[in-house]
């Protein structure tokens, strides 16, 4: 627990020394006294809700799940040697057999309560094309949510297709109407059916579609879909309309620990469409519950990923004195659901509030959850600089955000394996401090020309990375 009067203290101290702390005063047209009071009234709540972050306590990672993860990729070294042995680093290392046990995995899950449910694979998660096409091969279809992902879908030959997304341009409608056979168009507002209408009276077809449903009415989320009580306006509205045939409702939510935020929606959704009229509920083929299964793995993060590691680096912003944590320990964890308790309990809820009113298919769109581990880092040390401070060959451009300032992923030293974990911090090429690897490593060692490895890059790494200083690493792909 950290010690808030010794931050409050601290404070105190700093607002005498700098006047520019001294506590603002609320209105300006209250009497002085007054105004003194009310902003050491504010001052003492935002103590209070600063100790409230301070105190809450995230789990810490487990050191068996940590070692366990460790063994089994040092267990594939020497093999990941060879491979790369040839190429140049830094790169991507691709595994297309986990993604194949993965998409089946996933399948088996959901399929033994749901026989009749689709599959479709979140391409923004990992947009290189061996990913699409081992998923396809694996009898999933493609969610995609632009224009250039779609065309990347059609040319890959995917048969089943869902386009989602805001703010869909013209050319994308008419991509996605030319192909009719294959895409079902995943409309996103009102105003968006109604071009979709007009681009497809103009080409003459009729172009199957869903809506997507708001899931968080309020936030930024809900800049996505239409909310639940538009739901039988929308559909009324779709009658009209020659060239559309809706045929169902997506949602989506990211980030699910466990099953129950999408259960909760479930049931709203079940609320509306039981009150729909009774011919509209008939059109409802399928529902497409999204994606955002999180991997089982759990989430691991660093210090500055958790609540209180965000106040503590912004009071250490304030004044150096409060950096309270070392950087590099501990590591911190939290906890995800297995895929079979989402598809058991997403089953029972859909059975239990959507089937007993209207009979659909069920769509889904992992993204993370299939890709996640698809895909490694492999860098090498060009310079030690001291001790505890090794620049790599590849810079954080390979990722293209800061990932590693709040998540925890192991480096792993694959030339000098030792099930020891060493603090150092590990930087990219890049010329700017943001450029981190992380703060330790796992080895016996660390020198110039060893190749470190950083494990389950594959979910939303891959797919941004940028040509930012140096160019986008290759991708070698591991048999
Ligand atoms: C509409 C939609 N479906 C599916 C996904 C995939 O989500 P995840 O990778 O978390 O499974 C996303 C991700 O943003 C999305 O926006």
């Amino acid at each position: 627990m950290v010690d808030f009067h010794e931050y409050q203290q601290r404070f105190h101290q700093l607002q005498a020394a700098n006047p520019q702390l001294q506590p603002a005063a609320s209105t300006p047209a209250a009497p002085q006294g007054q105004q003194a009071a009310t902003a050491q009234q504010q001052t003492h709540i935002t103590f209070h809700q600063i100790q409230a972050i301070l105190n809450k306590t995230t789990p810490t990672l487990p050191d068996n799940i940590l070692l366990d993860f460790v063994e089994s990729h040092f267990r594939k070294r020497r093999n990941i040697l060879h491979v790369i042995g040839g190429h140049l680093t830094p790169c991507y290392l691709f595994e297309p057999n986990i993604i194949i046990a993965n998409a089946k995995a996933f399948k088996r899950a959901f399929q033994q309560y749901l026989p009749e449910s689709k599959f479709y694979f979140a391409m923004k998660s990992n947009n290189f094309i061996d990913v699409s096409k081992t998923v396809i091969g694996c009898g999933f279809g493609l969610d995609v949510s632009s224009g250039a992902e779609l065309a990347t879908a059609l040319r890959l030959g995917a048969g089943d297709i869902v386009f989602s997304g805001p703010g869909k341009s013209a050319q994308e409608l008419d991509l996605a109407i030319a192909n009719n056979s294959k895409v079902v168009v995943l409309m996103d507002s009102f105003s968006e059916m109604r071009r979709l209408e007009k681009r497809a009276a103009r080409q003459g077809r009729q172009i199957r579609a869903g809506v997507r449903l708001t899931t968080e009415p309020n936030g930024l989320w809900r800049k996505f879909g239409i909310l639940l009580e538009d739901l039988q306006l929308f559909i009324t509205e779709s009658k009209r309309y020659k060239h559309i045939l809706l045929q169902g409702l997506q949602s989506h939510s990211s980030w699910n620990m466990g099953p129950e935020r999408q259960i909760a929606f479930i049931k709203e959704l079940s609320k509306t469409i039981a009150h729909l009229k009774p011919e509209d509920q008939k059109l409802i083929k399928f529902i497409d519950i999204g994606g955002g299964y999180w991997p089982e793995q759990g989430e691991w993060l660093q210090s500055g990923g958790t609540p209180q590691g965000v106040v503590r680096s912004a009071l250490s912003a304030a004044d150096p004195a409060f950096l309270a944590e070392n950087l590099a320990y501990p590591h911190y964890f939290n906890q995800s659901s297995p895929i079979e308790v989402f598809a058991l309990e997403l089953s029972r809820a859909i059975s239990e509030h959507i089937h007993t009113l209207i009979s659909c298919k069920i769509c889904f769109e992992p993204g993370r959850w299939i890709a996640n581990e698809c895909m490694s880092i492999i860098l090498r040390v060009m310079d030690k600089k001291y001790g505890d401070l090794v620049i790599t060959d590849g810079g954080t451009n390979a990722v293209g955000w800061e990932r590693f300032e709040t998540d925890y992923c192991p480096i792993l030293n694959i030339s000098r394996p030792a099930l020891t974990e060493k603090e150092c911090l590990i930087t990219g090429s890049l010329c700017t401090p943001h450029d981190v690897w992380g703060y330790s490593y796992w080895g016996a060692d660390i020198k110039e020309g060893d190749f470190l490895m950083i494990p389950s890059q594959g979910a939303y790494t891959y797919s941004l990375r940028q040509n930012f200083i140096k160019s986008a690493p290759e991708v070698i792909t591991f048999p």
